[in-house]
């Protein structure tokens, strides 16, 4: 007990009378107060018991009171390996944790995933409210990270039907097209780099692809400055690009604040800091461009739409009023970029460093590349349909080297039963994307880099959607990508670039690519260091 207790006790007893009621009356209050919550608590408990006789929770470590299995969470960092781990040792593919008061629910198996995804779509299909995703939706405006409700609803109907569109993808296909050809002309020009002795990094030639095509796609730009003289990113591009993929590495990341919300205000471990900063640093560019933008459009300096930027401007309710506000679109372009930037260039980092190693799938994907396309031109959008076997590479990687080892969570909304488990209200359900695809029950040799595994006998199309989660790309059901268009388009076309460009080979000092994973993550280890040789025509390489 505080030594001051007795003093405060002291000093509430020794006061006038009337200030001694008021006292006393406050006092008891907060007591019935307590004992109300308690009532209901043991209420709700006891209501839970009685269902828990007949189902119980999915199988998991034995939970601390009030904190759960945070200590462990605590003591096992990185957290997801942690839980890939017993889940293996348990033999479980569906499992409890409970973070705090909440119900931590992964799943590594496509079948239990669908009838969250598909089965019991509607009641798993919000998100968490957490301070990653907080900040990053500028207090819940936009959509990915937004739980169910009106704002979502308004948001994906916009992204779907105004932004992703098969129009509209159309009608960006020129914007895409130079981005393609503009990613050619930076990897040649470091090809002929004899400082660089025609080493490249595969890493920020993919994750600047992507930042390019969507800033081209919304804002009509590749660079917010000069670039770089042999079309690299500037400094502004490179702050930009890092910055949203610090902001990918700290959502949904086993931040305990995010279990128990109390605690936010002390940002124990930081987060709120560094994501706080690196949405700021992601926003300091586009938001003078988009506030400029308004203004063109209001002084009538500007009257056509040219990109997407101006699509959200210019969106009007059924009463001719602006749709979105200011605000609403500058959080929703952050996560746009988010969502675009991480998964094509993670996947087909991985592809190339995995061919590499095994270079027999270069020639195979040449050979495809020079039957649809030859030599004599680049690869076009329109070719993709055919390049079934760079599909697959690409497919595998999504399969073997997912960006994240699990799904963006889905959030439940009432009690329900799943696989014959009791899942209470409010459980986060964290689909994992790496337990999925290297599920040993669906994949043969799951660990192995395999395309032809997806080849069909009848040579139909290879797709990278999966809607049946034998491997996990794009997702399925109401919280499902709205994207599959955009980034199947985009992951398909920087890997059939990078190959029909170059010839990819070992750095002259090494034996093979060091395919580790990072610790903390499912990345390379080390970002990707390759010999590029150009295979065209030099004319082919000249960007517009
Ligand atoms: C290869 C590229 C991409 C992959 C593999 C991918 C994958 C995913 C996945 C797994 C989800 C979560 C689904 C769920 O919660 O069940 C998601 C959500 C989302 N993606 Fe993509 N995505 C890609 C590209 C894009 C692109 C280019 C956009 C363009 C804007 C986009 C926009 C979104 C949005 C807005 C959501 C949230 C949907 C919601 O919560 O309702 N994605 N994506
Ligand atoms: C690959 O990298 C990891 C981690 O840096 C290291 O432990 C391992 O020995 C390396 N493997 C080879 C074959 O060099």
């Amino acid at each position: 007990m505080s030594p001051y207790t007795p003093c405060l006790f002291y000093g509430l007893l020794d006061t006038t009378n009337i200030r001694f009621s008021s006292t006393l009356f406050i006092f008891f209050s907060i007591l019935l107060l307590i004992a109300t919550i308690f009532f209901f608590y043991a209420k709700q408990k006891t209501q839970i018991n009685k269902k828990t006789k007949q189902l119980s929770l999915p199988p998991g470590p034995k939970a601390w009171p009030m904190v759960g299995n945070l200590p462990e969470v605590l003591q096992n960092k990185p957290t997801f390996r942690w839980i890939h781990k017993f889940m293996e040792e348990m033999n479980a593919e569906i499992t409890c944790l409970r973070l705090g008061n909440v119900h931590v629910i992964p799943v590594t198996s496509p079948e239990i995933g669908l009838e969250f995804l598909r089965k019991q779509d509607s009641i798993f299909s919000s998100r968490p409210f957490n301070i990653g995703a907080d900040l990053t939706s500028g207090g819940y405006l936009t959509t990915a990270l937004v739980p169910l409700g009106e704002q979502w609803k308004k948001m994906k109907k916009i992204l779907v039907s105004e932004l992703l569109s098969p129009k509209k993808h159309r009608w960006l296909h020129g914007k895409r097209a130079g981005e393609a050809d503009h990613l050619v002309h930076y990897v040649y020009n470091q090809c002929m780099n004899s400082m660089t002795g025609g080493l490249v990094n595969v890493r920020i030639a993919a994750q600047h692809y992507c930042g390019n095509v969507i800033r081209k796609m919304i804002f009509n730009k590749r660079f917010f400055g000069e670039g770089m003289a042999d079309g690299g990113p500037g400094v502004e591009e490179e702050e930009q690009v890092e910055a949203l993929f610090t902001i990918l590495a700290y959502l949904n990341s086993f931040s305990v604040s995010d279990y128990i919300p109390w605690l936010r205000r002390l940002d124990l471990d930081g987060h709120e800091k560094i994501v706080t900063k690196a949405v700021a640093s992601v926003r300091k560019y586009n938001d003078p461009e988009i506030d400029e933008r308004i203004h063109q459009w209001m002084n009538g300096a500007k009257k056509e739409q040219e990109d997407l930027l101006d699509v959200l401007i210019t969106l009007k309710d059924k009463n001719g009023n602006p749709l979105l506000s200011v605000e609403e679109i500058k959080a929703q372009i952050v996560d746009i970029m988010i969502a675009t930037v991480d998964n094509p260039s993670n996947a087909v980092e991985w592809a190339i460093a995995e061919m590499i190693n095994q270079p027999v799938m270069f020639q195979k994907a040449i050979e495809e590349l020079e039957s649809v396309v030859g030599k004599k031109r680049l690869v076009q959008e329109s070719d993709l349909s055919q390049l079934n076997y760079v599909k697959a590479c690409a497919r595998e990687a999504f399969r073997l080297h997912p960006v994240g080892p699990f799904n963006i969570p889905h959030v439940s909304i009432s009690d329900t039963t799943v696989a014959g488990y009791f899942i209470p209200k409010g459980s986060h359900i964290l689909l994992s994307r790496q337990g999925i695809g290297r599920n040993p029950k669906i994949w043969e040799e799951p660990l192995k880099f395999k395309p032809e595994r997806h080849l069909k006998d009848d040579g139909s199309d290879v797709v990278l959607d999966e809607p049946n989660l034998h491997l996990f790309s794009f997702s399925t059901g109401r919280r499902g990508c709205p994207g599959v268009t955009l980034g199947s388009a985009m992951t398909t076309m920087l890997l059939a670039r990078l190959l029909q460009g170059f010839t990819w080979s070992l750095p002259p000092t090494m034996s093979s690519i060091n395919l580790t994973e990072s610790v903390g993550g499912l990345s390379l280890e080390k970002p990707l260091l390759a010999l590029a040789r150009p295979r065209l025509a030099e004319n082919l390489y000249t960007s517009p």
